[in-house]
């Protein structure tokens, strides 16, 4: 084959695997083979340099930084969205949608309107201006009618093709929003952390930044992603496409990503139902969303709805309730932990985020407070996304007090007084009172109680507080010798429950041995790692006299777990504790079953959903990770299982679409070769 030829080759396979891997999701070949052709691609080019064209895929990344980014003039205005932040602003937008239409005879009186339904991405509008099917010019939106011309930032988005599928003639103008998944955002930021550079405060803000780069080799490193969801300038509409979302199906089919959601829904119940389904789904999404976007399907009923001042009459964005707000800091307390881990935790202004009133945020450790810079009197951002913890992300700079302060760790534990440490090399400072301190016993005794440890139904924070305030329960060990009597005395107990919680410590005396070890709440031994140990040694007579050799000889336990478990049992406080509990009160810690082969679900990757009846999700997911699998939340063509309990989401619904296998907890079980 003459090397022209092959050149041609090489550029069309390139850029057919970029869009299986970036747009498509679904890679045909190995990294090693991609990078095989590319770099034959680039020894030609290389030997002939007169035959370098823009749309190869060799030139996404451009050398020397230009100076700064330059005006582009849009040839049809980027608009916005009108926006509803509830049902009723939904309801009145469809009323005057259809009464326009039916009065325009484009809908019948009785019909409802039909509406492509789209997630409404957090990035940044982009267009896309293609001629001749040749990517010419990427703008950012402006103020609408002028933006910014980042046409060698967004070369480097791998997603976006250089080159369409076919050769639309003229020009073809495609609109979108850049931004990027969470899991990269979190990598960058981590990444910064390690350079000492500033962190940004959200998918978004670092989105923006990376577009708007003078230098595109920075851009290049920054992995951004782009979903069309509209057009302006078109030449040649394809004759055939008379609604909004055959227009993305076409656009897709020129090689254009389009997100998934993308559907159609009719009259308000269909947009309310949509809403419904991304807000329940939207943290499983691999990026950042801030409400759905309805847009009338017709794009003949689009052009008799028009524009009023800067927004489309057919469209309109639903909001979802805003997960960041800004408050004051009034104070930075700390927290003692189980482990006495000292955590900063915010005290704040009270600020509705997320659909809940926030006071309280983590702060997570004191190298945390020093990276985001928060001092008590700032304004800060704080962010409450689903079921996460409320955390302050950063201060408001541009609203610092002149009195700021900044934070200082304490020297003394507020609890027990004892003295603060802080290991060199490691970002927790700690209380150094252990037991000692009332904070953390009551915190040790809770987890043991817990149900992942032994279960002991009735027991949780409030009691443990009580117990150990009158000083009844100093350890482990005394919670077996609690008494029915006694415990009906206590505040918000009578006789029934004090009868109930001594059963429930009465079934706790044979626990697995894996849940006994995982109750001890001795560092780094985490629920898999305490199923391990068991596994290996079978009894707590041969753990206990287990060196820290013996110990690294169990699978995945390295040096930090040995030593942290020879340290805590041969303390001679936690051997005596143990014993008590061995000789003293009954507890006979049981052999565990023998667990799967820690290779039985490699490869295999899992979505869990819904309630199942023995597990929390929590358990379901430790123990497929414990088999080797992988656990992650959203489903696609490459989720190997789906497990669903009772009242699942829209996960069982995307995996019966997409025809991925469904398991209850039945067939999880035999799954993970538990009977
Ligand atoms: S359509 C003519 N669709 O929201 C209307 N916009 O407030 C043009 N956005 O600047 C926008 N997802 O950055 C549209 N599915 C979607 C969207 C979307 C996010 C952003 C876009 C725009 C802003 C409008």
């Amino acid at each position: 084959m003459k090397e022209q030829e092959r050149l041609q080759e090489l550029r069309r396979e390139i850029a057919e695997h970029d869009h299986r891997y970036y747009v498509l999701d679904d890679p045909l070949i190995a990294d090693a083979e991609y990078d095989a052709l590319m770099r034959e691609l680039q020894e030609i080019e290389a030997a002939h340099p007169e035959w370098i064209t823009p749309d190869s895929p060799s030139q996404r990344v451009a050398g020397a930084p230009s100076g700064e980014l330059a005006e582009v003039r849009h040839a049809v205005p980027m608009l916005s969205l009108a926006n509803a932040f509830d049902d009723d602003e939904v309801a009145a937008f469809n009323r005057r949608v259809h009464d326009s239409l039916t009065a325009s005879a484009l809908v019948a009186e009785n019909d409802s309107v039909i509406y492509a339904a789209e997630v409404k991405l957090d990035g940044l509008a982009i267009s896309l201006r293609y001629v001749d099917g040749v990517l010419q010019q990427a703008a950012t939106r402006g103020d609408g009618q002028t933006g910014e011309d980042v046409t060698a930032n967004v070369r480097t988005i791998r997603s976006v093709p250089l080159r369409l599928r076919t050769a639309v003639p003229g020009v073809l103008e495609v609109r979108g929003e850049v931004l990027l998944f969470r899991s990269d955002f979190e990598a960058l930021n981590a990444a910064q952390a390690d350079r000492g550079q500033k962190l940004f405060v959200n998918p978004r803000n670092a989105a923006a930044g990376s577009l708007r780069q003078l230098d595109s080799r920075i851009t290049a490193q920054r992995p951004l992603r782009f979903f069309a969801y509209g057009w302006g300038q078109v030449d040649h509409f394809p004759p055939e496409v008379e609604h909004h979302s055959t227009m993305l199906g076409w656009l897709a089919e020129q090689g254009l990503p389009v997100e998934d959601s993308l559907t159609t829904v009719s009259g308000l119940e269909g947009m309310l139902e949509f809403h419904r389904n991304i807000s329940e789904r939207r943290h499983d999404l691999p990026y950042d969303i801030d409400g759905v976007v309805y847009k009338v399907n017709s794009l003949a009923a689009q052009r008799q709805l028009g524009f009023v001042s800067r927004a489309p009459r057919f469209a309109l964005a639903h909001k979802f309730p805003a997960e960041e707000a800004h408050t004051e800091l009034l104070d930075i307390e700390v927290q003692v932990g189980r482990t006495g881990a000292m955590t900063p935790v915010a005290r704040l202004k009270p600020v509705f985020v997320g659909g809940v009133t926030v006071t309280n945020a983590t702060l997570h450790n004191e190298d945390e407070v020093r990276r985001k810079d928060v001092r008590i009197g700032d304004t800060v951002v704080v962010r409450r996304a689903g079921d996460v913890i409320p955390e302050v992300v950063a201060p408001v700079l541009d609203k610092r007090p002149h009195n700021a302060r900044e934070f200082v760790m304490p020297t003394s534990c507020p609890v027990c007084g004892s003295r603060i440490e802080r290991i060199e090399g490691e970002s927790v400072a700690r209380c150094s009172g252990g037991l000692y301190c009332a904070a953390q016993r009551k915190q040790a005794l809770t987890h043991a109680a817990g149900r992942r440890a032994l279960d002991i139904d009735g027991l949780g924070e409030k009691l443990v507080d009580q117990l150990v305030e009158r000083g009844r329960v100093r350890t482990l060990a005394d919670i077996f010798t609690l008494t029915v009597n006694e415990l009906a005395e206590l505040e918000r107990m009578g006789e029934k429950s004090a009868t109930n919680l001594v059963q429930a410590i009465d079934r706790a005396r044979r626990p697995g041995l894996g849940r006994f070890l995982f109750a001890l709440g001795i560092r780094h031994v985490g629920e898999a790692t305490a199923r391990d140990l068991a596994a290996h040694f079978g009894s707590m007579e041969k753990l206990m006299n287990a060196s820290q050799d013996d110990l690294m000889a169990v699978p995945d336990v390295g040096p930090a777990v040995a030593e942290a478990v020879v340290q805590f049992l041969q303390e001679p406080h936690n051997r005596e504790v143990i014993q008590a509990m061995l000789e003293e009160h009954g507890v006979e810690p049981q052999p565990e079953a023998v667990r799967p082969q820690a290779t039985a679900l490699a490869g295999k990757t899992f979505v869990l959903t819904g309630t199942l009846p023995n597990f929390t999700r929590d358990e379901a997911a430790q123990r497929i990770v414990a088999a080797g699998g992988k656990v992650t939340g959203s489903v696609s063509k490459k989720t190997s299982y789906v497990v669903a309990g009772a009242d699942p989401g829209s996960k069982l619904t995307r995996a019966e679409t997409l025809g991925v296998p469904v398991l209850d907890e039945q067939g999880l079980r035999q799954l993970l070769g538990e009977n």
